[in-house]
Formats: C-alpha cells, sequence, structure tokens
C-alpha cells in the first residue's frame, strides 16, 4: 500500500514511524513533513491545509490510504475532500471534527447526552458575559474562545479584574480572531489530568493507553504555556476502575451522541479528562492524535497501525487486534531556548543517530529542516522529542534522562522533571 500522511510534527513523526513496521506498507510519503520526517518516508512539499493540492497528489501517486495528523485539515473538509474523489483517508469528516472545532458544539453535546463534563454557560455578547460575571461572582473562573486557538484560547481567571480583560481579550479585541465570536464560560475544575486517545469507526470505540503531558515551559509546572514539553504513558491516576467508568460514561456515550446527530465520527477522539473529586469530566476533546501523547502512546501499541486505521474506515473495529505493551514510556522534548516566546533557528543537531537500531530509545523530529549544506537543523520551538521505554515509569525516566546528552544543539532546554507528576 501507498500510504501518505498529512502533518509536519512530531506526532506526523510517531505515526509514520510505526506504520512503516507495517508488512503492508510498501511506501510511505508525508505532506510537508520535516527533515526526520524525511528520513522514514518521501516528503511531498504540499502545506497541510492545501486541501485541493493533497487531492491531486494522492490522485497521482495512486495513494491507497491517507491519514490526517493535523487538525486544521480536518476543520477545512480535508475527509470529505478525500472522499468525494473516491480517496481512502483516515479521519473524521468536517461535521464531526466540530467535536474539537467548536468548545460550544462539544459542550451542548456533552450536556444534551448526560456526557459528565464542567458547568457552562455561552455568550455571544461581551456585556452580557460580565453581566453574567458580576453576577455568578465565583472564582477562579474559566473562559474560553469558542474556535480553535493553537490551544492558546483558555484563560484561568482568579478575580473579577481578570475575567473582565479576559473576556475584553476574546471577544472585544479578539486575540483568537475569529475563535473568540463566541465564548464558553466554565466553571473551574480541580483534579489530575489524563489524556486518553481511542480509535473510533463510527460505532465502536477502543481507547488507547493513558497519558499525560506537561503544558508549560519550566520545571515544577512554572513559566509558559506550549504546546508540551514531555509526556508520559501510562497515568498512574488512570486505573481500571477509572477506565471502567471513563468507558461507559463518555467514551461511549459520545460516539453514539456523535451518530445520534447524524455526525458518525471516524478517526481519532482525544479524551482530555480532568479526575475530578466528583469523578473524572471532560475537559476537551480533540479529533486526532494529541502531540506529544502520541510520541509515547503508538510505541507501545502492538498491533498493525494500518489494519487499525483500515478497520476504522470499514466500520470493523471490532475485529481488528489491538494490543498493548506492559511497560512505561516518557517522551522529553528538546525545545529552542527562548520557546515559546521567541528563539533562533538553523542550529545543527548532533547525535541525532545516536539510537539506531534500538527499540527503547528513539527521536521523534518536531521542527527540523534540513539546510543547504544538506545538514539537520533546527527549525521550530519544539524541535525533537526523545521517547525511552523500560518496564515500567521510573526506568523509563531515568533511561530517557541519562541519554539525552547523545543529541544536543546549541541553546536547547528540555524541562528535567517528565513523568513526575
Ligand atoms: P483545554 O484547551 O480546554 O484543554 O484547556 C487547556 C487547559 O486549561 C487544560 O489542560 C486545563 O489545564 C485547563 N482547563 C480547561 N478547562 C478547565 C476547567 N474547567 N477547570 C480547570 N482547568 C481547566
Ligand atoms: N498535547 C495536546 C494536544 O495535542 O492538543
Amino acid at each position: 500500500m501507498k500510504i501518505l500522511v498529512v502533518g509536519s510534527g512530531g506526532r506526523e513523526h510517531a505515526i509514520v514511524w510505526k506504520l512503516k513496521q507495517s508488512p503492508k506498507a510498501t511506501e510511505i510519503f508525508c505532506a510537508p513533513g520535516n527533515a526526520g520526517i524525511g528520513e522514514d518516508a518521501t516528503l511531498v512539499p504540499v502545506k497541510a491545509t492545501d486541501i485541493e493540492g493533497l487531492v491531486r497528489f494522492a490522485k497521482e501517486k495512486e495513494i491507497d490510504l491517507t491519514v490526517i495528523g493535523m487538525d486544521d485539515p480536518l476543520m477545512l473538509g480535508v475527509v470529505d475532500a478525500f472522499e468525494e474523489a473516491g480517496l481512502r483517508v483516515f479521519g473524521p469528516r468536517k461535521n464531526a471534527a466540530i467535536l474539537e472545532g467548536s468548545k460550544a458544539f462539544s459542550k451542548e453535546l456533552m450536556h444534551k447526552y448526560g456526557i459528565p463534563t464542567a458547568a457552562f454557560w455561552e455568550f455571544t455578547s461581551s456585556e452580557e458575559a460580565k453581566a453574567f460575571l458580576k453576577e455568578h461572582n465565583t472564582y477562579p473562573i474559566v473562559l474560553k474562545a469558542d474556535g480553535l486557538a493553537l490551544g492558546k484560547g483558555v484563560l484561568i481567571c482568579e478575580d473579577e479584574q481578570q475575567a473582565m480583560d479576559g473576556v475584553d481579550e476574546i471577544m472585544v479585541d479578539k486575540k483568537f480572531g475569529s475563535a473568540g465570536d463566541k465564548l464558553v464560560i466554565e466553571e473551574f475544575m480541580t483534579g489530575p489530568e489524563v489524556s486518553v486517545l481511542s480509535f473510533c469507526d463510527g460505532k465502536i470505540i477502543r481507547p488507547m493507553v493513558s497519558a499525560q503531558d506537561h503544558k508549560r515551559a519550566l520545571d515544577h509546572d512554572q513559566g509558559l504555556n506550549t504546546g508540551g514539553m514531555g509526556t508520559f504513558s501510562p497515568s498512574k491516576y488512570y486505573t481500571p476502575e477509572i477506565a471502567a467508568y471513563c468507558e461507559e460514561n463518555i467514551f461511549r456515550p459520545t460516539v453514539k451522541a456523535m451518530e445520534a446527530e447524524g455526525r458518525t465520527f471516524k478517526g481519532i477522539i482525544f479524551f482530555g479528562l480532568m479526575l475530578t473529586p466528583d469523578g473524572p469530566k471532560v475537559l476537551e476533546y480533540n479529533a486526532r492524535f494529541g502531540d506529544p501523547e502520541t510520541q509515547v502512546v503508538l510505541p507501545r501499541l502492538d498491533g498493525d497501525l494500518v489494519d487499525i486505521f483500515e478497520a476504522c474506515i470499514d466500520g470493523t473495529l471490532d475485529q481488528v487486534p489491538i494490543a498493548w505493551k506492559d511497560n512505561a514510556a516518557v517522551c522529553i522534548v528538546l525545545a529552542s531556548g527562548g520557546y515559546p516566546v521567541s528563539y533562533a533557528k538553523g542550529y545543527p543537531i548532533e547525535g541525532l543517530h545516536a539510537f539506531d537500531g534500538q527499540d527503547d530509545l528513539m527521536i521523534f523530529h518536531a521542527g527540523t529542516a534540513k539546510n543547504e549544506k544538506g545538514e539537520i537543523v533546527t527549525s521550530g520551538g519544539r524541535v525533537l522529542g526523545v521517547v525511552a521505554l523500560d518496564e515500567n515509569l521510573d526506568k523509563a525516566i531515568a533511561k530517557g534522562y541519562a541519554n539525552l546528552s547523545k543529541v544536543s544543539f546549541k541553546d536547547e532546554h528540555f524541562r528535567t522533571d517528565i513523568g513526575r507528576k
């Protein structure tokens, strides 16, 4: 099979790496990919949001299966476009990707179908939002821009002043663009956060192993929010009892609800959960693999990812073998110094092949490119994810940090406490 993966980060590198292990995959392409992905797949110079370009390429090359890694093309309807062109594609259609694309939609869905989540209120006018906040007068409170805002449209406000400023930022100044046309105000919840990704064929849902991420830039959850400085799997909080509760009360009801709404969901549902004192609740849905969660989850999969993707498309997910290794994984992100604010690019990277041939240590590229000399250099905020696997989390963490110095570039920055949550 000729397979095309769409996206360019560490997540897509992990997907390509796993697909490559399938005996069915004869040739893998990635659009647009990055320098590291280019060592495992043929790079295609088409942007992930250039839907016409992607369809044209897939037709020309007679691609048998396309896998969408990123969120933006999903919201733009890339799956619908591929299907209309008679091409096989893995991911939700536009009308189902709204599960991630609109927070108001997902909150209303959960409310309608009794899926546990934080209490919420919706506003299209900043005056009404402010009047509500004055009346409600409970802090902290959470403000969310309705639409996609690169994971940044969430403000946790400690007092009335912050909340008023937050409403202005989102709805008046439009800091997150049209994502802020609608505002969702949410009750503030507490508890450990766990990510559970799941395969979904429209009717059946099969969850993957749990993961946790570290969003802040600095140790002990200090500093600014980032796209993710590291992840680990499994989460010690996600016990078999909690997993059973979530399957029964959150995962299966979500898939059923989407089907009942005429928005059948095929693809990956990523459940962002908070394990509150009142039980697990949904923080957010994503309609795709998480980044950098995928980098710790897929290496633990014992199964053929091509078969699983095909089963999701064909509605036969109950028939495909999916097993998980009884081990643990940690992903430590090597970022450019200054990320997430401003950082230099173009630094050469040493040691990219330090773990070649090892199945317990690997490097997934997130932001790398080739320079004119053909060297692989840094080209983004998050540059690499170093993944270590071992029989338990402590050993995986120790292995990851013991080997980290074998890979390096100028001004690199990483957290020293990944996995210690
Ligand atoms: P989201 O993009 O919805 O996942 O929100 C980003 C982060 O904000 C989450 O990972 C949580 O840490 C935090 N957050 C979102 N909603 C709430 C809430 N209702 N209560 C407490 N924290 C929240
Ligand atoms: N790591 C969170 C996300 O992929 O949205």
